[in-house]
Protein backbone atom coordinates (compact mmCIF):
# COMPACT_ATOMS: atom_id res chain seq x y z
CA UNK A 1 0.00 0.00 0.00
CA UNK A 2 1.98 2.70 -1.29
CA UNK A 3 -0.01 5.63 0.37
CA UNK A 4 2.38 8.83 1.61
CA UNK A 5 1.31 9.34 5.35
CA UNK A 6 0.45 13.03 6.35
CA UNK A 7 0.10 13.90 10.25
CA UNK A 8 -3.28 15.31 11.01
CA UNK A 9 -1.17 18.36 12.26
CA UNK A 10 -0.47 18.89 8.25
CA UNK A 11 -3.59 18.86 7.05
CA UNK A 12 -3.45 22.23 5.03
CA UNK A 13 -1.11 20.21 2.89
CA UNK A 14 -3.16 16.95 2.50
CA UNK A 15 -4.07 15.50 -1.31
CA UNK A 16 -2.60 11.90 -1.54
CA UNK A 17 -3.31 9.49 -4.29
CA UNK A 18 -3.01 5.74 -3.16
CA UNK A 19 -1.64 3.50 -6.10
CA UNK A 20 -4.08 0.93 -5.60
CA UNK A 21 -7.11 0.64 -7.86
CA UNK A 22 -10.38 2.63 -6.12
CA UNK A 23 -11.49 6.48 -5.22
CA UNK A 24 -8.42 8.04 -4.53
CA UNK A 25 -8.32 8.77 -0.58
CA UNK A 26 -7.54 12.49 1.53
CA UNK A 27 -5.21 10.66 3.53
CA UNK A 28 -4.91 12.44 6.77
CA UNK A 29 -4.40 9.64 9.20
CA UNK A 30 -2.95 10.45 12.40
CA UNK A 31 0.86 9.18 13.42
CA UNK A 32 1.11 5.34 14.71
CA UNK A 33 2.57 7.05 17.82
CA UNK A 34 -0.42 8.83 18.37
CA UNK A 35 -2.14 5.80 20.12
CA UNK A 36 1.22 5.28 22.42
CA UNK A 37 0.80 8.68 23.65
CA UNK A 38 -2.70 8.77 24.61
CA UNK A 39 -2.27 5.52 26.53
CA UNK A 40 0.60 7.04 28.36
CA UNK A 41 -1.15 9.78 29.16
CA UNK A 42 -4.27 8.28 29.90
CA UNK A 43 -2.65 5.74 32.53
CA UNK A 44 -0.68 8.16 33.68
CA UNK A 45 -3.88 10.40 35.26
CA UNK A 46 -6.58 10.07 37.94
CA UNK A 47 -9.22 8.60 36.91
CA UNK A 48 -7.35 6.53 34.38
CA UNK A 49 -9.00 6.95 31.02
CA UNK A 50 -8.65 5.52 27.44
CA UNK A 51 -10.15 7.08 24.18
CA UNK A 52 -12.76 5.04 22.99
CA UNK A 53 -11.90 5.71 19.41
CA UNK A 54 -9.17 2.93 19.87
CA UNK A 55 -11.85 0.22 20.19
CA UNK A 56 -11.74 0.21 16.66
CA UNK A 57 -8.82 -1.80 15.34
CA UNK A 58 -9.56 -4.85 12.86
CA UNK A 59 -10.87 -7.05 15.44
CA UNK A 60 -12.87 -3.77 17.22
CA UNK A 61 -14.49 -3.01 14.23
CA UNK A 62 -16.22 -6.62 13.68
CA UNK A 63 -16.92 -6.54 17.34
CA UNK A 64 -18.39 -3.86 16.81
CA UNK A 65 -20.61 -4.68 14.09
CA UNK A 66 -21.70 -7.97 16.16
CA UNK A 67 -23.14 -5.73 18.83
CA UNK A 68 -24.75 -3.74 16.29
CA UNK A 69 -27.12 -6.62 16.05
CA UNK A 70 -27.51 -7.71 19.42
CA UNK A 71 -30.76 -8.40 20.94
CA UNK A 72 -29.93 -6.17 24.03
CA UNK A 73 -28.58 -3.49 21.92
CA UNK A 74 -31.34 -1.70 20.49
CA UNK A 75 -29.51 1.81 18.84
CA UNK A 76 -28.65 0.61 15.57
CA UNK A 77 -32.21 -0.90 14.52
CA UNK A 78 -33.94 1.71 16.37
CA UNK A 79 -32.33 4.34 14.31
CA UNK A 80 -32.31 2.23 11.29
CA UNK A 81 -36.31 1.90 11.74
CA UNK A 82 -36.21 5.69 12.28
CA UNK A 83 -34.49 6.55 8.94
CA UNK A 84 -36.51 3.84 7.01
CA UNK A 85 -39.79 4.95 7.74
CA UNK A 86 -39.05 8.79 7.22
CA UNK A 87 -36.35 8.07 4.18
CA UNK A 88 -38.49 10.57 2.23
CA UNK A 89 -39.25 13.21 4.61
CA UNK A 90 -35.07 12.83 5.04
CA UNK A 91 -34.27 13.54 1.60
CA UNK A 92 -36.37 16.04 0.69
CA UNK A 93 -34.74 17.96 4.14
CA UNK A 94 -31.10 17.53 2.45
CA UNK A 95 -32.25 18.27 -0.93
CA UNK A 96 -30.74 17.64 -4.04
CA UNK A 97 -27.23 17.65 -6.09
CA UNK A 98 -25.74 17.82 -1.91
CA UNK A 99 -22.23 17.07 -0.69
CA UNK A 100 -22.67 14.33 2.08
CA UNK A 101 -19.78 13.96 4.38
CA UNK A 102 -20.19 11.17 6.46
CA UNK A 103 -18.30 10.92 10.07
CA UNK A 104 -16.81 7.37 10.50
CA UNK A 105 -18.28 5.13 8.17
CA UNK A 106 -19.36 1.94 9.66
CA UNK A 107 -20.92 -0.96 7.64
CA UNK A 108 -23.03 0.92 5.62
CA UNK A 109 -26.09 0.03 6.12
CA UNK A 110 -27.41 3.76 6.96
CA UNK A 111 -25.26 4.90 4.28
CA UNK A 112 -26.90 3.11 1.52
CA UNK A 113 -30.45 3.48 2.39
CA UNK A 114 -29.67 7.51 2.45
CA UNK A 115 -27.79 7.28 -0.67
CA UNK A 116 -30.04 5.32 -2.25
CA UNK A 117 -32.88 8.40 -1.83
CA UNK A 118 -31.06 10.99 -1.92
CA UNK A 119 -32.23 13.22 -4.99
CA UNK A 120 -29.65 13.33 -6.92
CA UNK A 121 -26.68 13.37 -4.67
CA UNK A 122 -23.14 14.58 -6.09
CA UNK A 123 -20.30 13.36 -3.71
CA UNK A 124 -20.14 11.13 -0.72
CA UNK A 125 -17.09 11.61 1.41
CA UNK A 126 -16.61 8.73 4.20
CA UNK A 127 -14.56 10.27 7.09
CA UNK A 128 -13.01 6.96 8.92
CA UNK A 129 -9.80 6.84 11.31
CA UNK A 130 -9.46 2.63 9.73
CA UNK A 131 -7.97 3.11 6.12
CA UNK A 132 -8.40 -0.54 5.20
CA UNK A 133 -11.81 -0.83 6.40
CA UNK A 134 -12.63 3.00 4.76
CA UNK A 135 -10.99 1.85 1.04
CA UNK A 136 -12.91 -1.03 1.14
CA UNK A 137 -16.25 0.69 1.51
CA UNK A 138 -15.52 3.40 -0.93
CA UNK A 139 -14.54 0.55 -3.64
CA UNK A 140 -17.56 -1.41 -2.40
CA UNK A 141 -19.67 1.79 -2.91
CA UNK A 142 -18.14 3.31 -6.24
CA UNK A 143 -19.40 0.23 -7.51
CA UNK A 144 -22.99 0.94 -6.29
CA UNK A 145 -23.36 4.26 -6.98
CA UNK A 146 -21.77 4.70 -10.49
CA UNK A 147 -22.64 8.76 -10.88
CA UNK A 148 -21.63 9.56 -7.01
CA UNK A 149 -18.35 11.06 -6.86
CA UNK A 150 -17.09 8.93 -3.60
CA UNK A 151 -13.73 10.72 -1.68
CA UNK A 152 -12.46 8.99 0.95
CA UNK A 153 -10.88 10.79 3.81
CA UNK A 154 -8.94 9.02 6.25
CA UNK A 155 -9.11 10.92 9.30
CA UNK A 156 -9.39 11.50 13.38
CA UNK A 157 -12.34 13.11 13.36
CA UNK A 158 -11.83 14.37 16.73
CA UNK A 159 -9.13 16.15 15.19
CA UNK A 160 -8.30 19.02 13.20
CA UNK A 161 -9.26 17.55 9.29
CA UNK A 162 -10.18 18.97 6.17
CA UNK A 163 -12.29 18.07 2.90
CA UNK A 164 -11.05 17.66 -0.54
CA UNK A 165 -12.46 19.76 -3.50
CA UNK A 166 -15.47 18.12 -4.98
CA UNK A 167 -15.58 18.27 -9.03
CA UNK A 168 -18.90 19.38 -9.45
CA UNK A 169 -20.84 22.16 -8.04
CA UNK A 170 -22.66 21.09 -4.72
CA UNK A 171 -25.71 23.33 -3.67
CA UNK A 172 -24.74 22.21 -0.23
CA UNK A 173 -22.66 20.04 2.46
CA UNK A 174 -24.67 17.93 4.39
CA UNK A 175 -22.65 15.94 6.99
CA UNK A 176 -24.18 12.44 8.09
CA UNK A 177 -23.12 11.41 11.51
CA UNK A 178 -25.26 8.53 12.91
CA UNK A 179 -25.37 5.87 15.53
CA UNK A 180 -25.09 8.75 18.60
CA UNK A 181 -21.68 8.66 17.98
CA UNK A 182 -21.62 12.49 19.22
CA UNK A 183 -22.44 10.36 23.19
CA UNK A 184 -19.07 9.74 23.11
CA UNK A 185 -18.05 12.98 23.65
CA UNK A 186 -18.55 15.03 27.10
CA UNK A 187 -20.10 18.21 26.21
CA UNK A 188 -17.30 20.68 25.50
CA UNK A 189 -15.22 18.02 22.94
CA UNK A 190 -19.34 17.70 21.79
CA UNK A 191 -20.00 21.35 21.23
CA UNK A 192 -16.31 21.76 19.50
CA UNK A 193 -16.40 18.87 17.03
CA UNK A 194 -20.32 20.12 15.99
CA UNK A 195 -18.83 23.92 15.73
CA UNK A 196 -15.61 21.82 13.28
CA UNK A 197 -18.51 20.33 11.20
CA UNK A 198 -20.67 23.25 11.00
CA UNK A 199 -17.49 25.19 9.62
CA UNK A 200 -16.57 22.68 7.17
CA UNK A 201 -19.88 22.41 5.64
CA UNK A 202 -20.05 26.35 5.27
CA UNK A 203 -23.11 28.56 4.99
CA UNK A 204 -26.56 26.57 4.60
CA UNK A 205 -24.89 23.37 6.05
CA UNK A 206 -26.92 20.75 6.83
CA UNK A 207 -26.64 18.45 9.59
CA UNK A 208 -28.24 14.58 10.07
CA UNK A 209 -27.28 13.22 13.32
CA UNK A 210 -28.28 10.51 15.62
CA UNK A 211 -28.61 11.04 19.64
CA UNK A 212 -29.84 8.02 21.84
CA UNK A 213 -32.08 9.06 24.36
CA UNK A 214 -32.67 8.34 27.95
CA UNK A 215 -34.63 5.80 29.11
CA UNK A 216 -34.85 3.13 31.60
CA UNK A 217 -31.82 1.77 33.38
CA UNK A 218 -32.29 -1.48 33.08
CA UNK A 219 -32.41 -0.77 29.03
CA UNK A 220 -29.76 1.27 28.44
CA UNK A 221 -27.43 -1.24 31.04
CA UNK A 222 -28.63 -4.18 29.25
CA UNK A 223 -27.39 -2.63 26.17
CA UNK A 224 -23.97 -2.09 27.17
CA UNK A 225 -24.05 -5.88 29.03
CA UNK A 226 -25.31 -8.36 26.68
CA UNK A 227 -25.74 -11.23 27.57
CA UNK A 228 -23.92 -13.10 25.05
CA UNK A 229 -20.59 -10.90 26.11
CA UNK A 230 -19.43 -9.05 22.83
CA UNK A 231 -19.26 -5.87 24.75
CA UNK A 232 -17.21 -7.15 26.98
CA UNK A 233 -14.79 -8.74 24.28
CA UNK A 234 -15.26 -5.17 22.56
CA UNK A 235 -13.81 -3.66 25.75
CA UNK A 236 -10.88 -6.16 26.21
CA UNK A 237 -9.99 -5.82 23.25
CA UNK A 238 -8.66 -2.58 23.73
CA UNK A 239 -5.90 -3.77 26.06
CA UNK A 240 -4.47 -6.29 22.95
CA UNK A 241 -4.95 -3.84 20.79
CA UNK A 242 -2.74 -1.47 23.04
CA UNK A 243 -0.26 -4.89 23.91
CA UNK A 244 -0.12 -5.37 20.14
CA UNK A 245 0.77 -1.66 18.80
CA UNK A 246 2.39 -0.01 21.84
CA UNK A 247 4.41 -3.18 23.46
CA UNK A 248 2.40 -3.25 26.78
CA UNK A 249 1.94 -6.07 28.43
CA UNK A 250 -1.70 -6.17 29.68
CA UNK A 251 -3.17 -9.32 30.55
CA UNK A 252 -6.64 -9.12 29.88
CA UNK A 253 -7.93 -12.27 31.82
CA UNK A 254 -7.37 -10.29 34.85
CA UNK A 255 -9.34 -7.30 33.87
CA UNK A 256 -13.45 -7.57 33.72
CA UNK A 257 -16.03 -5.32 31.45
CA UNK A 258 -18.33 -3.37 33.32
CA UNK A 259 -21.07 -0.92 31.95
CA UNK A 260 -23.34 1.42 34.30
CA UNK A 261 -25.87 4.04 34.19
CA UNK A 262 -24.45 7.35 35.71
CA UNK A 263 -27.85 9.19 36.27
CA UNK A 264 -26.45 12.09 37.31
CA UNK A 265 -24.37 12.58 34.07
CA UNK A 266 -26.90 11.11 31.84
CA UNK A 267 -24.14 8.40 30.31
CA UNK A 268 -23.08 5.20 30.18
CA UNK A 269 -19.49 4.79 31.71
CA UNK A 270 -17.68 1.67 30.41
CA UNK A 271 -15.10 0.53 32.84
CA UNK A 272 -12.11 -1.92 32.79
CA UNK A 273 -12.03 -3.62 36.84
CA UNK A 274 -8.77 -5.11 37.59
CA UNK A 275 -10.19 -8.17 39.33
CA UNK A 276 -6.35 -8.74 40.58
CA UNK A 277 -3.61 -6.98 41.35
CA UNK A 278 -1.00 -6.89 38.39
CA UNK A 279 1.86 -4.47 37.17
CA UNK A 280 1.19 -3.53 33.45
CA UNK A 281 5.13 -2.39 31.80
CA UNK A 282 4.85 0.05 28.87
CA UNK A 283 8.44 0.15 26.84
CA UNK A 284 9.83 3.79 25.89
CA UNK A 285 9.57 4.99 22.50
CA UNK A 286 10.22 8.41 20.52
CA UNK A 287 10.69 11.18 22.83
CA UNK A 288 9.25 9.46 25.62
CA UNK A 289 12.66 7.67 26.81
CA UNK A 290 11.61 5.68 29.95
CA UNK A 291 9.90 2.64 30.36
CA UNK A 292 6.43 2.89 32.60
CA UNK A 293 4.67 0.59 34.90
CA UNK A 294 1.69 1.15 36.05
CA UNK A 295 0.23 -0.73 39.57
CA UNK A 296 -3.37 -2.03 39.34
CA UNK A 297 -4.80 -3.15 42.64
CA UNK A 298 -8.22 -5.18 42.91
CA UNK A 299 -11.01 -2.76 41.76
CA UNK A 300 -9.05 -0.36 40.10
CA UNK A 301 -10.58 0.64 37.19
CA UNK A 302 -9.77 2.02 33.61
CA UNK A 303 -12.46 4.62 31.89
CA UNK A 304 -12.66 3.30 28.71
CA UNK A 305 -15.89 4.97 27.41
CA UNK A 306 -18.88 7.02 28.11
CA UNK A 307 -21.88 7.08 26.13
CA UNK A 308 -24.11 10.24 26.46
CA UNK A 309 -28.08 9.84 26.38
CA UNK A 310 -30.13 13.31 25.82
CA UNK A 311 -33.49 14.29 26.35
CA UNK A 312 -34.73 16.12 23.11
CA UNK A 313 -34.33 19.21 25.06
CA UNK A 314 -30.55 18.78 26.21
CA UNK A 315 -29.84 17.72 22.29
CA UNK A 316 -31.43 21.02 20.94
CA UNK A 317 -29.72 22.96 23.46
CA UNK A 318 -26.03 20.98 22.65
CA UNK A 319 -26.89 22.00 19.14
CA UNK A 320 -27.63 24.90 19.18
CA UNK A 321 -24.14 26.05 21.10
CA UNK A 322 -22.60 24.85 18.24
CA UNK A 323 -24.54 27.07 16.11
CA UNK A 324 -27.31 24.63 14.57
CA UNK A 325 -30.93 24.88 14.88
CA UNK A 326 -33.41 21.64 14.50
CA UNK A 327 -35.67 21.96 11.34
CA UNK A 328 -36.52 18.23 11.60
CA UNK A 329 -36.52 15.70 14.13
CA UNK A 330 -37.89 12.23 13.75
CA UNK A 331 -38.28 9.23 16.67
CA UNK A 332 -39.68 5.72 17.14
CA UNK A 333 -42.95 5.28 19.13
CA UNK A 334 -41.09 4.25 21.94
CA UNK A 335 -38.69 7.64 21.92
CA UNK A 336 -35.52 5.83 22.60
CA UNK A 337 -33.70 7.13 19.63
CA UNK A 338 -33.44 10.54 17.71
CA UNK A 339 -32.75 11.18 14.49
CA UNK A 340 -32.19 15.07 13.82
CA UNK A 341 -31.96 17.62 10.76
CA UNK A 342 -30.40 20.34 11.82
CA UNK A 343 -29.39 23.33 9.69
CA UNK A 344 -26.34 26.00 10.07
CA UNK A 345 -27.49 29.22 11.93
CA UNK A 346 -24.79 31.74 10.02
C1 LIG B 1 -20.60 3.77 18.42
C2 LIG B 1 -20.25 5.20 20.27
C3 LIG B 1 -22.44 4.93 19.39
O1 LIG B 1 -21.88 4.34 22.53
O2 LIG B 1 -23.41 2.95 21.95
C4 LIG B 1 -21.52 0.15 21.79
C5 LIG B 1 -20.28 2.29 21.00
N1 LIG B 1 -19.91 0.85 23.01
N2 LIG B 1 -21.41 -0.67 22.83
C6 LIG B 1 -22.32 3.46 21.77
C7 LIG B 1 -20.57 1.13 21.91
C8 LIG B 1 -20.43 -0.25 23.57
C9 LIG B 1 -21.49 3.06 20.56
N3 LIG B 1 -21.18 4.22 19.68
Amino acid sequence: MAVRRISAEDHGAAVVAATRPGPALHDLHPRADRLYDDVRAGLSTVPRKLPPKYFYDEAGALLFDRITRLDAYYPTRTELSILERHIGEVADAVGSNARIVELGSGSGVKTRLLLRHLRAPLSYLPVDISRTQLHQFAVSLAGEFPALEIQPVCADYTRAWSLPRTSGDPARTVAFFPGSSIGNFEVGDAVALLTRVRKLCGPGGGLLVGADLHKDRATLERAYNDPEGVTAEFNLNLLRRINRECGADFDPGTFRHRAFYDEEHFRIEMRLVAARRSVVKLPPRGKAGSALAFEFRPGDHITTEYSHKYTLAAFRALAASAGWAPERVWTDERRWFSVWMLRATS
